[in-house]
């Protein structure tokens, strides 16, 4: 998730869909910005520190999940697969993953190539007799898979509930490229936040620390410093909240007075009270997840959850081109 960084801050160097993506969000009305613009490395180093968060239980969770029941994946996916993680494994849960599954190969897929080198070669260190094969590529499409695991059966790992930061028309087309990348007879393993009392999960987006508050509001630094922008960040303040029409967490950057500024030289202004919208962070009960799943051309096949179900991990195999009716 990581991006290029632009070390000296030139308006000029910054990425044109970074430009691009800002310049249209805030022209447009409800204003909205792409969460995957917040990861630039302050912003990478505060969602590691979110994960660390009393109040984020999912991160924690998760890796618990995974450490309790890796057994039972392991029984039903058996060894020899080759692992392909949506997005660098530099989580912890990935090791735990590998060494119960026992892949024949481990496929990191990331848009950041630097990011995905690091990360798969400090996992390598680990693993020495495994075969890692690093692969630069935007997940969100279908693509081709290295050569070498050609005829390897495939599981494909997505964790973090990174799902959730899709709509659902989204997250459907990429279950649907996942189901194309992998082909026959693979099977995806995949992690999704549940619905839960709203207190606990406005609490893991707007913790007492502020450590969430600091990584919404460092969108509007990186926008001042590689788009040249004059955005007075003391008239913004970070707003998480659940709209349960759509099962979602909401992160917002709302706008505690007017205020007028300029981004690449164009001009905005923004009423008090109006807000950006920066993340969605979709919540999904176990029906929801499957039907989910099944949507994007999946077939639940098995789902685990911690003691309190707060968080679900699904294990699915790719359908058959025609399903029965
Ligand atoms: C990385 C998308 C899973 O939605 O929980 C954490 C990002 N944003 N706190 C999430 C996030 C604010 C996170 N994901």
């Amino acid at each position: 998730m990581l991006k290029p960084e632009i070390e000296d801050g030139q308006a000029s160097l910054a990425d044109p869909q970074f430009r691009a993506d800002v310049l249209a969000g805030l022209e447009r009305r409800p204003r909205a910005i792409p969460a995957r613009w917040f990861y630039d490395r302050r912003g990478s180093e505060l969602f590691e520190a979110i994960t660390d968060l009393p109040e984020y239980y999912p991160t924690r969770t998760e890796t618990q999940i995974l450490r309790d029941h890796c057994p039972d994946v392991a029984k039903i996916v058996g060894h020899g697969r080759a692992v392909v993680e949506f997005g660098s494994g530099s989580s912890t849960k990935t090791p735990v993953l590998l060494r119960c599954v026992s892949p024949r190969a481990y496929v990191p897929i990331d848009i950041s190539g630097d990011f995905l080198r690091d990360s798969a070669r400090a996992l390598s260190a680990g693993f020495p007799d495994l075969t890692v094969l690093p692969f630069e590529a935007d997940f969100m499409r279908p693509l081709t898979l290295p050569a070498e695991i050609a005829d390897m059966p495939k599981l494909g790992f997505f964790p973090g509930s990174t799902i959730g930061n899709m709509i659902p028309l989204m997250a459907v087309d990429l279950l649907r490229a996942m189901r194309m990348s992998l082909g026959l007879g693979a099977m995806l393993l995949i992690g999704m936040d549940r619905i839960k009392d709203e207190q606990t999960l406005v609490r893991a987006y707007d913790d007492a620390a502020g450590v969430t508050a600091a990584f919404n509001m460092n969108l509007l630094d990186r926008i001042n410093r590689e788009l040249d922008g004059t955005i007075p960040v003391d008239a913004f303040r970070h707003v998480a909240r659940w709209n349960d029409d759509r099962a979602r967490i909401e992160m917002h950057l709302e706008a505690v007075r007017d205020a007028a500024f300029t981004v690449d030289g164009r001009p905005f202004a923004i009423e008090a009270g109006e807000t950006i919208h920066t993340e969605n962070s979709h919540k999904y009960g176990p029906r929801d997840a499957r039907i989910l799943l099944r949507s994007g051309g999946w077939t639940p096949i098995g789902e685990w959850t911690d003691p309190e179900g707060k968080f679900g991990l699904y294990l699915a195999e790719a359908q058959a081109e025609r399903p029965a009716p």
